[in-house]
């Protein structure tokens, strides 16, 4: 009843210049036109076009709704209400080829489209990208090094990428490009040597912790100048292949893998190891390539792309002949390309490497691996993101300790929700069990909304207490605001699966509507949040779906009422969207609480 529905066919766009974003683009100039004249009043609404289920036709513009919550208490406003508005937007619609047919969506198509998706899956709503493949670099600690509240962000923004990317049907490559190839090991696995004499069969255990082992390792580095020698010597015989020495770098990296899968195993947070040194052999031939190009130039003994526009050279080879950072990422961005046939290719790092990225891209371009057109695949992209803070306004370091442990910081979010469900006589209520993991998802899911709801480019503050906190914007309040409605459904003593085939959802009231056609905007919303490399997007989404839930519960009585049926329909619906909503974002939902 309140949406129109532009049936779109768009017959003159078949050329591959003009993708979809530029049609959606197009197609919002023409409605833009339209509302200035329609209501001229509201010159601020931007309008809402969405591609829709294709049945429906192929684009639709939402905007009917909304300009009628904002001018139905102005008196004359000249509307009966949302469908007037639609059809008055579509006269006003400016001539043009590109629109073959609009109408406006018959009474009920709000409900229908939402009843459909109860009945098939959310699937239905998951959007279309135009691309098949992706790789998302992410997380990407470095082998006896800290892995820090950086590699955290990295972690939880990259995995609700990936994520989002799955559920638009995306092959995902989650990516761990572990920091496992350089000098340090040559130091490090001298020190192993010496402390550990019978180190091949020493455990994890007796190595013990490996920042303790790199610390000191570094001391005897910088004052035994006999140790140091060794050192540069075993860099060579591991990177000649010598085998006690790659067995005993393989069995560093081990070590540190195993700390590393705690974190990622509190986090449900899957990903593929290929470290640097995975791309190592491929260094030779892409820098060979890229000479034969004429791209590298001889620079104070190294070997550089210089790129336009930028004061500093890339450095492909050191002056001493070895390679770097850059060089690896050359040779992994060629191999994503070249071998893993990856569409894009999104790297998660803190803004600090941005400059190195873009550099990596540039000379990508050069090389013509890349298009020099941006909006064109295959397309490489940096996600950066700011800084965490701790209550000082500084970075975040717990207590006395330098660094933050992560087990330690994701177990303290875990005691702390728990002993509040405690608090709250749960313990009595609940099995073990059932506190332990609702302990679990509660106090995961706080640290992960807390960062995902900021832009990330942002820095944020990190503090338990807000994040804990069961009113705002916090995933607590939103965990428990589900939960209510599964209560809500519960309590009801309806079968609700019965209910999706045999009842019947209508949105009569305002907020009903309202909450309806929210709904329905996942799809786009989830559009949004992927292209533009988002999650707060989403995250801003779901509690704006939990605040019309309210108002929605608040105005209309659902157990007891005439409209039972529909409305439980509703609730549902909304507990679906919210359900799916925590998934993208990696959060466990709850159902009591
Ligand atoms: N290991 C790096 C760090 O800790 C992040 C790696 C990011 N990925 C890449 N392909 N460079 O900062």
């Amino acid at each position: 009843r309140s949406v129109p529905i532009s049936k779109t066919s768009i017959s003159t766009m078949t050329n591959d210049e003009e993708n979809a974003g530029t049609v959606k683009k197009q197609l919002s100039k023409l409605f833009e036109q339209s509302l200035r004249i329609t209501v001229p009043s509201e010159s601020d609404v931007e309008p809402l076009i969405a591609a829709c289920a294709p049945k429906f036709g192929d684009y639709q513009c939402n905007n009917a709704m909304g300009l009628w919550s904002r001018i139905k208490n102005k008196k004359d406003n000249g509307f009966k209400g949302p469908p007037t508005i639609g059809k008055v937007i579509m006269e006003n619609l400016p001539p043009t080829e590109m629109i073959e047919k609009c109408t406006l969506a018959g009474p009920g198509w709000i409900a229908k489209n939402i009843q459909k998706m109860l009945i098939i899956g959310i699937e239905t709503w998951a959007p279309r990208l135009p691309i098949k493949r992706a790789v998302v670099d992410f997380s990407s600690p470095n082998i006896a090094k800290e892995m820090h509240v950086g590699h955290l962000r990295s972690t939880i923004i990259g995995d609700t990428l990936a994520r989002m990317l799955e559920f638009s049907n995306v092959d995902v490559l989650r990516r761990n490009h572990v920091g496992d190839w350089g000098t340090q090991f040559g130091m490090l696995i001298e020190f192993l040597f010496d402390k550990f004499p019978n180190w091949e069969h020493a455990s994890a255990q007796a190595i013990g912790d490996l920042q303790e082992f790199y610390k000191a390792s570094k001391k005897r580095f910088d004052e035994d100048p006999a140790f140091k020698g060794r050192a540069q010597q075993a860099v060579v015989r591991l990177q000649g292949g010598e085998t006690s020495y790659r067995r005993a770098w393989a069995q560093i990296c081990e070590i540190s893998r195993n700390e590393f899968n705690k974190v990622y195993q509190r986090l449900g947070v899957q990903l593929e190891e290929k470290g640097e040194s995975f791309y190592n052999p491929y260094i030779p031939g892409v820098i060979e390539q890229l000479s034969n190009q004429g791209l590298v130039e001889e620079s104070q003994g190294a070997r550089v792309i210089h790129i336009e526009g930028v004061n500093i050279p890339l450095i492909v080879v050191k002056s001493d002949g070895g390679y770097n950072y850059a060089s690896t990422d050359m040779a992994a961005l060629w191999y994503r390309l070249n071998e893993e046939k990856a569409e894009w290719i999104i790297y998660v790092t803190d803004v600090g490497q941005q400059q190195h990225f873009e550099m990596v891209f540039s000379a990508a371009k050069l090389a013509g691996w890349l298009p020099a057109n941006d909006n064109m695949y295959p397309k490489a992209s940096h996600v950066g993101f700011g800084l965490v803070l701790g209550e000082d306004g500084k970075r975040f370091r717990t207590r006395n300790t330098e660094v933050v442990r992560l087990v330690d910081l994701l177990d303290e979010a875990k005691n702390r929700s728990k002993s509040v469900l405690i608090e709250r006589g749960k313990a009595a209520e609940w099995t073990e069990q059932e506190l332990e993991h609702t302990a679990e998802a509660v106090g995961y899911g706080a640290v992960k909304y807390a960062d995902l709801k900021n832009n990330r480019l942002t820095n944020y503050t990190f503090n338990f207490d807000q994040m804990l906190n069961d009113k705002g914007n916090t995933a607590v309040y939103l965990l428990y605001a589900h939960a209510r409605i599964c209560s809500i459904i519960r309590k009801s003593g309806k079968d609700i699966d019965e209910l999706k085939k045999t009842g019947v959802l209508t949105l009569d009231h305002d907020d009903e509507r309202g909450l309806g056609l929210h709904l329905l905007q996942f799809s786009e919303v989830v559009e949004e949040a992927c292209t533009n490399l988002l999650p707060n997007v989403l995250c801003e989404y779901l509690y704006n779906l939990s605040e019309n839930f309210t108002k929605f519960y608040s105005n209309c009585q659902v157990v007891g009422s005439a409209e039972e049926t529909s409305r439980l329909l509703l609730c549902e619906a909304t507990a679906v969207v919210m359900r799916k909503c925590f998934h993208l974002l990696g959060i466990t939902p709850v159902y009591k609480i």
